[in-house]
């Protein structure tokens, strides 16, 4: 073949598999892949992350109790079972937008109203105040979640749609949160700051993150924050600087003591100078764990709703994390981070909300039977 042929080919071939690959729909295999719905958890919490997220916080309406709420769970759960599955819910307007499930997840969360409703000792309490935090009220709070995924953005939109419109009498939105993952299907994404983000995450979820006591065996809990990332003044930064931050390397992910990305972080390593290699500052030293059942598993989304009004982008982290403990697990570790982490200077938590996620339910049964039935 000629060298100009051979360009051509090969462009060709470069082109085709960037579309493939980046902005092709979705393949028939992968529209209709099912993520099952019944089982003792919820699905959304240990299933690999899918690309588009959708968090919805909604707020009961004056005078629901514990039996409407009863009959919300009920409606809510049918839903979402028959979604998932790639079947239209009950009165669907659009059934045809439910024939491609892609992976679709529906998972529901009981934040301290809805217990209170309810009139039913709620197993969350919420976060104490962070110096670093900055909270509006427009992404904090709820007393139901839903947080539904899919890899297909349209599946996503009607599953909302369709949950939106039955919890409709019973519950009003309070906010909406969209988040998309890039780079790679599965838990290293990369978020907006460039950064290998997800790479150290418990692999044990009965010791990390499932709960062993009654009405909750198998939930768990989530701490939802929306985080703004100051892309402008990242921007200022340079190379060296932005690794020191979080203590790894952007091209790879690999920590700044190692070359590849599941190589452990040695803190112990000191530079020519004596000073750590792995700042005491960086952002995965003053994160870091050491007893894996302490671990937090992170599902973080990132956000990015274009400039604000005074021009600046409106982007960031929906930071989702699950653990068994909040107080024991998530708690400390956000201390830490807001006592000192250099990343504080490029983000601010701008919302904040956390969630009961009850354990998941049997055919014929519905989310939260063990806790409100
Ligand atoms: C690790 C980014 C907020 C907890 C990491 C890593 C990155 C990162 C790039 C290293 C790779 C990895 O293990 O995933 C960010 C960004 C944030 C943010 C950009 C905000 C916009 C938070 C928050 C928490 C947190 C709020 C918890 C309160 C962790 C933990 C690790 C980690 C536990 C693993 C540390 C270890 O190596 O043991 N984060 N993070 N991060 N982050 Fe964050």
């Amino acid at each position: 073949m000629s060298r100009r042929g051979l360009l051509a080919g090969g462009a060709a071939t470069a082109a085709g598999a960037f579309a493939r690959h980046e902005t092709s729909p979705p393949t028939h295999a992968e529209r209709a892949r099912v993520e099952p719905f019944h089982g003792p958890h919820q699905a959304g919490v240990a299933t690999p992350p899918q690309v588009h997220a959708v968090f919805v916080g909604f707020d009961l309406r004056e005078g629901i109790g514990g039996e409407a709420v009863v009959r919300l769970m009920h409606l809510l759960t049918d839903d979402a079972a028959r979604l998932t599955q790639g079947r239209p819910a009950l009165a669907d307007t659009e059934p045809e937008l439910a024939a491609n499930p892609a992976g679709l997840t529906v998972t529901f969360g009981f934040g301290e109203g809805l217990f209170e409703a309810a009139k039913v000792d709620s197993p969350i309490r919420p976060l104490p105040a962070f110096e670093t935090d900055k909270l509006d009220k427009r992404w904090s709070g709820g007393d139901l979640l839903v947080q539904v995924c899919a890899d297909d953005g349209l599946t996503v939109a009607h599953a909302v749609r369709m949950l939106v419109k039955d919890a409709r009498s019973f519950a009003r939105v309070r906010w909406t949160q969209r988040g998309f993952r890039g780079g790679t299907k599965g838990p290293t994404q990369r978020n907006l700051m460039g950064q290998v983000d997800g790479t150290v995450n418990p692999t044990d979820l009965d010791q990390a993150v499932w709960i062993d006591a009654d009405g909750m065996r198998g939930g768990t809990t989530m701490v939802l924050r929306r985080i703004r990332m100051h892309l402008e003044t990242w921007d200022a930064a340079d190379r060296v600087a932005r690794e020191f931050t979080i203590g790894r390397r952007l091209d790879t992910g690999a920590p700044l003591t190692g070359r590849a990305e599941r190589d452990d972080p040695d803190f112990e390593r000191k530079n020519h100078l004596g000073f750590p290699v792995i700042s005491e500052y960086a952002h995965i030293r003053r994160a870091h764990v050491t007893d894996p059942a302490q671990r937090i598993l992170r599902r973080p989304y990132n956000y990015d709703e274009g400039l604000t009004e005074d021009g600046e982008s409106d982007s960031g982290l929906l930071f989702a994390s699950f653990q068994a403990d909040i107080a024991r697990q998530f708690v400390p570790i956000q201390r830490r981070l807001a006592e000192g982490d250099l990343l504080n200077e490029w983000v601010t938590a701008i919302g904040s909300a956390v969630f009961a996620i009850p354990p998941g339910c049997a055919p014929g049964g519905w989310i939260g039977e063990g806790l409100l039935g």
